[in-house]
């Protein structure tokens, strides 16, 4: 029989999405409340129940009262969890533009990849404080500077959401390093709270408008924060006013009562915790009031009605899943994110009338490098790696040598199998030159989700003349492989990623080799890759010809991510390669692809250049080859400072404390930059640094109030010039200091920053306004923002330790 209600809302809602699609469908704010609290009047107790926990990445449908499933995806680097996706710069790298017309644009262009898959709600940005560099999540976040997050963020959110898809900002609060994520607790005052760790977070949701937000692994203070009554009722509903759904983190709900009356909306991925059997008899109990649940329903249905998921389809056919739009914006984005670091001799550019031959080198010259590990992991359906950029930027005279390349198989077939066993028929046939996957986001061909698979290569290599060869494999979970019949690796069990390397005589002749691999669960990587072998003696001899040498460091998705920390040094080998090259090469150009700073000794002073290419998106090699060859001038800036030594970072004597669950915010408020100016340390790279190939003068500077009491303002205006032969763009730094106070203060703190191009010889003026926000503490007397009478100190430069100009103002 026909539930008449239902079909009548079905032909409603099919209507009203046909006529709606593409258009905007917001709902304004009084007609959203009423129909919320409409449809609340018509769901029984257990419905609501239910609604408030996920069903894996959506919240659930209620079909019979025409609620659509709301889609989520993970970001912040793409909209990576339906398929493959554009990759965008990290958050680091998005920081590094400090160009908020970029975040904007970045976020457009995150929002129509939203469009083109039908997702409601992307899991981004993330605004967790840089807080050192161990932190595995750095990469996803913007830097170590509350301003500078807040004013890059809030452009983001609104280009994502100006496409009609809402973000959620997460981790609130502290998820400042993933050593123990689910068990540390962060224990941070109320003063370092609001003016470090907050500040991101309430941009992301006054300013920005951010209308879902995720909560953290961390517990605060003591109290998990799937629980924390302060983060979420207090600070976030009530200081806040932030009328959108807080989500917990994935399985971080641990008791389903103090979530729900400390301010939960919604448990994810499912409602393990908040649900009927824990619930419906605490509600009976009067331990929740069947109002609090209530509260949390209307939040949800309140967010979706007045985004209008409810009165159109999400998915807009006329976006391609592989936008050309998005490689744009991506390779627009990663241009503006590398950081010239060092360039001595002004080695960089090269000129392409002198360098007529150069040596790509390093595990990070190819595949290209593009992203961090863990839920922000996008599959691409292309990337450029440093060394395919340097070859088709480098132009016809240029030959670009590397020793990584694979020789691939003259012939293989590839199978895949639904079971992890090689079992039955293979659901896919078909024909492959190299083995080098990575199935973690998107499932090999022929098969539904990239878990419990197995795929067998069969194939032939042919050496052309006899000698020694190298033989790698990097796999994750299990792999067997078979050279002419011999089993050479047995390594059949399930593991994070492993790799081998291994050197063997081969003749010139064809050569059987069998390669079988299984993917149990997590990430799922497999390559299989030979070349001739070379001593690395060898290798440097031969790397004198070349005119110069990229050397591509760092770290990767499956070395810096999510769910662990990192080292502070870059792998062994790779800093021994690049002391031993400086040794046989003069012009060694070394990128970085990390999320954050590193260990220098025995490297740093040995090369002439240095580029931090972060994890700059699937572009980042396009960009950084136009760099190098100087088709684009660099303007990217750090976003976090880079420590001489892991000892002098502020937060090292506190950072991980291994015992008793807590890690200590000592430093308080002199985290990142406002620590090393306090104690007097000279960092490696300061906050806000990054060299160009042009000179940047700045003059006259004009500091003048206008408006009265509160509503006063000081504009604060300079001229920038650009003094050298290059057109370039130079990002204006303002920082602040409150001279005397009844707290202590940072030195300075950045409070103003403007990005502007120029052409050479041109002057453009910029101009600040300082608010008495800017001017404020928070004061943990009353619990407010405090700006107090007196002398402020205004600086104004290239970053936070070249700041010619200054002057000051009373308040
Ligand atoms: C991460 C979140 C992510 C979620 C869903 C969690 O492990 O911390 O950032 O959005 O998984 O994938």
């Amino acid at each position: 029989m026909i539930n008449t209600q239902n079909f009548i809302i079905t032909i409603a809602c099919a209507c009203a999405c046909m006529t709606a699609v593409g258009s905007a469908a917001t709902v304004n704010a009084d007609q959203a409340e009423k129909r919320a609290s409409e449809l609340l009047k018509q769901m029984t107790l257990e419905e609501k129940i239910d609604y408030i926990g996920g069903l894996g990445i959506s919240i659930r449908a209620i079909p019979r009262l025409g609620i659509p499933e709301i889609v989520m995806s993970d970001g912040p680097m793409g909209c990576r969890c339906y398929g493959k996706a554009a990759a965008f710069p990290a958050g680091i790298a998005l920081a590094a533009t400090w160009n908020r017309t970029m975040a904007d644009e970045i976020g457009i262009a995150l929002g129509r990849e939203c469009r083109a898959r039908g997702v409601h709600i992307i899991l981004a940005p993330a605004v967790n404080i840089y807080r050192s560099p161990l932190c595995g999540r750095n990469f996803e976040y913007m830097g170590e500077d509350p301003y500078l997050a807040s004013h890059m963020v809030v452009p983001l959110i609104d280009g994502v959401q100006s496409q009609e898809v809402l973000t959620t900002i997460k981790h609130f609060a502290c998820n400042n390093q993933e050593w123990d994520r689910n068990g540390i607790s962060s224990e941070v005052d109320e003063r370092t709270l609001n003016e470090i760790y907050f500040t991101a977070f309430r941009a992301a949701v006054q300013k920005g408008k951010s209308r879902c937000l995720m909560i953290s692994y961390n517990l605060v203070n003591g109290v998990h924060s799937s629980e924390n009554d302060y983060l979420m009722n207090q600070t976030l509903k009530r200081d806040w006013g932030f009328g959108g759904i807080i989500m917990s983190d994935w399985w971080s709900t641990y008791n389903g009562v103090n979530a729900a009356n400390a301010g939960l909306d919604l448990e994810m991925p499912n409602g393990d915790y908040m649900n009927q059997k824990n619930l419906l008899p605490a509600i009976k109990d009067g331990l929740v009031k069947e109002s609090t649940i209530d509260e949390k329903v209307t939040r949800i249905l309140r967010t979706i009605i007045k985004a209008g998921f409810l009165d159109r389809p999400q998915t807009l056919s006329n976006i391609p899943l592989d936008d050309p739009k998005s490689d744009d914006a991506a390779l627009k984005g990663a241009r503006e994110s590398i950081v010239l670091l060092k360039n001595d001799h002004k080695v960089l550019p090269l000129n392409r009338r002198k360098i007529k031959s150069i040596a790509v080198l390093g595990p990070n010259a190819y595949p290209a490098v593009y992203c961090g590990g863990g839920s922000a992991y996008t599959t691409t359906f292309k990337s450029v790696s440093i060394l395919e950029g340097i070859k088709s930027v480098a132009g016809k005279g240029v030959d670009v040598y590397t020793p990584l390349q694979d020789l691939g198989f003259v012939k293989c077939k590839m199978e895949v199998f639904n079971n992890k066993e090689l079992s039955g028929e293979p659901v896919k046939v078909s024909d492959v030159e190299h083995i080098n996957n990575i199935w973690t986001t998107v499932a090999p061909e022929g098969l539904a989700s990239p878990a419990n698979f197995s795929v067998r290569w069969t194939g032939k290599i042919h050496p052309d003349k006899a000698g020694k060869y190298r033989l790698n494999t990097r796999y994750d979970d299990g792999i067997r492989v078979w050279l002419d019949g011999k089993l050479i690796l047995d390594d059949w069990t399930d593991h994070l990623v492993r790799s081998t390397d291994e050197a063997m005589e081969l003749e010139a002749r064809d050569y059987d080799v069998k390669v079988e691999y299984y993917q149990g669960g997590g990430e799922a990587i497999i390559a299989f890759q030979w070349k001739p072998y070379v001593t690395p003696e060898e290798e440097m001899r031969d790397l004198k010809k070349y005119d110069a040498v990229v050397y591509c460091a760092g770290f990767n998705n499956t070395t810096e991510g999510e769910g662990f920390d990192r080292p502070f040094e870059l792998p062994k080998a790779q800093v021994e390669y690049i002391s031993a090259l400086s040794k046989v090469h003069p012009k060694v150009i070394v990128t970085l692809n990390t999320g954050g700073g590193v260990a220098w000794a025995g490297w740093l002073d040995r090369v002439p250049a240095v580029m931090q290419t972060w994890y700059s998106g699937q572009e980042i090699g396009r960009a950084a080859a136009e760099i190098i060859f100087g088709d684009v001038n660099p303007s990217g800036k750090l976003p976090a400072t880079f420590e001489k030594r892991a000892e002098d970072n502020p937060s090292f004597p506190y950072y991980s404390i291994k015992t008793n669950k807590k890690t200590p915010y000592t430093e308080g408020i002199f985290g990142g930059y406002r620590g090393y100016d306090k104690n007097k340390v000279e960092p490696q790279f300061c906050f806000g640094y990054g060299l160009s190939y042009t000179t940047f003068e700045f003059s006259n500077l004009k500091i003048k109030k206008t408006g009265t009491g509160d509503a006063r303002n000081i504009i604060v205006t300079c001229d920038v010039m650009n003094t050298g032969e290059r057109a370039g763009m130079e990002v204006a730094q303002l920082y602040l200091g409150d001279v005397k106070c009844s707290v202590p203060r940072p030195v300075r703190e950045l409070k103003g920053f403007d990005k502007v191009s120029l052409n050479p010889g041109e002057t453009k003026p910029v101009s600040f306004t300082l608010t008495k926000e800017d001017l404020s503490f928070f004061d943990v007397k009353t619990h407010k923002w405090v700006a107090e009478p007196g002398r402020f100190k205004v600086w104004v430069g290239s970053s936070s330790r070249d700041i010619p100009l200054h002057g000051g103002f009373e308040w």
